[in-house]
Order: structure tokens, then sequence, then C-alpha cells
């Protein structure tokens, strides 16, 4: 289709500054395609919550739930503002819309871009893909308190895993890693602690993994990989692993690759029951929102996946290379957000784009 219903939603902090500058590019691209993203705003967030006393309500949900995809900035109060209970966006807004429209894969790439400043002396090519669990894991909301405040209080949080979310995210997981040149995957659990989840997820990879001979499949226990993310991230093609796993993983990621504020990330319903959602992988930011210094880079390469989601993968790959283009040119020095938008819109044009 030429034609898309999508829902924006800026969100907090940084959120509306990093968006408006993804959507400058996906008009700049769409626009000579002759495609069209026709764009409604839902202003959701601190602000809304405060005003009117709702963070998401029914109605809305139906609403973005007619859309075909969701452009999502981030949303989350500054910690020291106390009208805003800590935590309360971020469960009832984000992880909300990722468990109602059903984003069982967070897809995070993480790429070294020429240009790129790691903070690795010798990073190599860092080059993978973490496809995190969405729906499921200790962001489930199982749990509780009792004998709050006693000195023998109890507070649980239970890690919730299903044998149906396993296999469909690693089924995924090993179609993504066959679709690339390394056709490699490894499964990030800790199943040497976590024996209950542990072995469903590595049952789930070894019987899947019949069907995927051609794939080089490992494992590596979480603490493990944070240590060759730091000294060896070029090893890694394909991630799997959990919610909270892959939070934590893709973080250290951002941080590798130059920087969170160039790592994008897709809440993908692969079924397409609901619209996937696309957003940068960091949070709202508030030590620096207001000074227009954001790195809108990871929102814009969150649009570059929602044109792919939405079939249009040459104007993704466009939108990618002419991102790879001006931090090859520009790096991450500091440059105004709107500024890097404006960069990324003229390497659009650029010969050879
Ligand atoms: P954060 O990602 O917002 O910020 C961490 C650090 O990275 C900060 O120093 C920030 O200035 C910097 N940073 C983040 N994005 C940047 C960008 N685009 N350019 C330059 N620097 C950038 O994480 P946090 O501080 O832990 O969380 C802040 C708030 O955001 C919290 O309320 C949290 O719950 C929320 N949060 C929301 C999302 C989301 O909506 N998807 C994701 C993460 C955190
Ligand atoms: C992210 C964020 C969210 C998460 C929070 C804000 C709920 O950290 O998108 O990485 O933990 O998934
Ligand atoms: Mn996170």
């Amino acid at each position: 289709a030429r034609h898309h219903s999508i829902a924006v939603l800026p969100g907090d902090g940084i959120g509306p500054e990093v968006v408006a500058e993804a959507v400058k590019v996906l008009d700049a691209v769409t626009a000579p395609a002759g495609v069209t993203l026709e764009r409604t705003e839902y202003p959701l967030g601190a602000r809304h919550w405060l005003e009117t006393g709702e963070v998401l309500n029914e109605d809305t949900m139906a609403a973005l739930g007619r859309h075909e995809a969701i452009l999502f900035g981030a949303v989350g109060a500054a910690p020291d503002d106390e009208r805003v209970p800590s935590g309360m966006l971020e469960r009832d807004l984000l992880l909300k819309l990722r468990f109602g429209f059903d984003h069982y894969i967070n897809l995070r790439p993480a790429t070294l871009y020429p240009g790129t400043t790691s903070p690795l002396s010798d990073p190599g090519e860092i080059d993978f893909v973490v496809v995190r669990e969405g729906t499921e894991g200790l962001y489930a909301g199982h749990g509780g308190t009792l004998r709050t405040g006693t000195e023998h209080e109890i507070a649980t949080e239970v890690s919730v895993n299903t044998g149906h979310g396993v296999r469909r995210l690693v089924r995924y997981a090993f179609e993504l890693a066959r679709s690339r040149p390394r056709r490699k995957l490894t499964l990030v659990h800790k199943h040497n602690v976590l024996v209950h989840a542990g072995r469903l997820y590595q049952r789930t990879v070894d019987e899947v993994a019949e069907q995927y001979p051609d794939v080089t499949v490992d494992y590596m226990h979480v603490d493990a990989a944070t240590i060759f993310m730091t000294t060896d991230p070029a090893r890694f093609d394909v991630i799997v692993t959990d919610n909270l796993f892959g939070d934590i993983l893709t973080d250290q990621a951002g941080a590798v690759t130059g920087g969170i504020g160039l790592a994008p990330s897709g809440n993908i319903n692969a079924e397409r029951t609901h619209p996937s959602m696309f957003e940068p992988v960091h949070g709202s930011a508030p030590d620096i929102a207001g000074t227009g210094t954001a790195q809108p880079t990871a929102a814009i390469l969150a649009g570059a996946m929602m044109l792919e989601h939405l079939g249009h993968p040459g104007l993704a790959a466009r939108v990618q290379r002419a991102v790879r283009r001006d931090l090859e040119l520009r790096g991450t020095r500091a440059r105004g957000t709107a500024q890097v938008g404006d960069d990324v819109v003229a390497q659009l044009g650029a010969p050879g784009a």
C-alpha cells in the first residue's frame, strides 16, 4: 500500500524532540516516492495525566488499535517530579501498549556505524540484533507484597514464561538468523539459576534448531554475555533472550555502539493482528530535555524500521544509508537535535543516496 495511517505518541521529555526529527525524515523520504503516512498525534504522557487523571483509556487504546503502526517517543517523568507516581506511565502506557497489542518481538539492532566512536578501544565490526521477548517474563506484573513495612516484609516478582510465547520468539529469532550472512544465534539466559524458565528456553531453542541446521547455535549466561558485549561484541549476530535480560543488554549494546541516542527498536506483532510500535531504546532523558541536544538518530532509525514493517524496504534502506553517511561525515559530535534531522534529510538527497 502507498497510504498508511500512523499513530504518533511523542510522550515526555526528549520524546517529542526526537520524534519531530523522525517525522521530518519520514516525510522527506516518503513524499517523493508517492507514499503517504497519515499521522494522528496522541498527546499521552505526564502532562496528559496531570490534566485529565488518565494515562490511557480503553477508547484511546481502541483508536490506536485501528492504525497500521505506532511511532513512539518515550514516557516517564523526571525522578524529582513528585506529582507523577514512579513507573506509572511506563507500566500503564508503554507496557500496556506492548502487552495489549501483543508485541511479543522486541527487535533491537545494534550497529557500530563508521564515524561513530565506541567507548571500546578496539570494538571490531559490531552488527548484531537482540530479539528480546516483549510480553512475558518479569514484566508480566505478577507478584505482590506481604507484611508491608515490617521487618518480615516479603516482595515477590514472578517471571511468567509460556511455551507458546517462547516458541514464537525463538522461531522468529531463527528466521532472522537464517536471513543474515553469519547465520548465528546465541541464547542468553541464566539457566544455571533460573532453572524453570531457563529449561523452557533451552529446550525450545534445541527443538527449533533441528529445523535450522544452517544456523549455528550457542548459549551464554547473561552475566558472561555482558563481558563479551564489552570485550568482543563483534562475536554476536542474533541474540535471543527474555524480557528483562534483553532490556539490560540493549542499553549496554547502545553504549558500545556509540551511545543510546543511536539505538532504535521495534515492538513487533509479527502476526499483524495489532499495530506494531517503533521507538528509540532510550527513555525520556529528563536530564537533557528542553536543551535541544538530544540525539534523534535512534528515533529516525526507528522510523526506518517502521517503513520496513509497512512494506517499504527500499525507503527504509534510504533512511539507513542517509544516517550512515551523516554519521560518517559528522560523527556524534555535538549538534542540535533539529540540525541532525536536517543533515539526515540533506543526505537523502545526496548523490548515490
Ligand atoms: P534514559 O534513556 O532516559 O537516559 C539515560 C541517559 O542517556 C541520560 O543521561 C540521558 O540524557 C541519555 N540519553 C538518553 N537518550 C538520549 C538521546 N537521544 N540523546 C542523548 N542522550 C540521551 O534512561 P533513564 O534516565 O533511566 O530514564 C528516564 C525516564 O525515562 C524514566 O522515567 C524511565 O522510566 C523512562 N524510560 C522510558 C522509556 C520508554 O518510554 N521507552 C525507556 C527507558 C526509560
Ligand atoms: C525500554 C524501557 C522500558 C522497558 C521501561 C520504560 C518500561 O526501559 O524500552 O527499554 O523496561 O522495557
Ligand atoms: Mn530499557
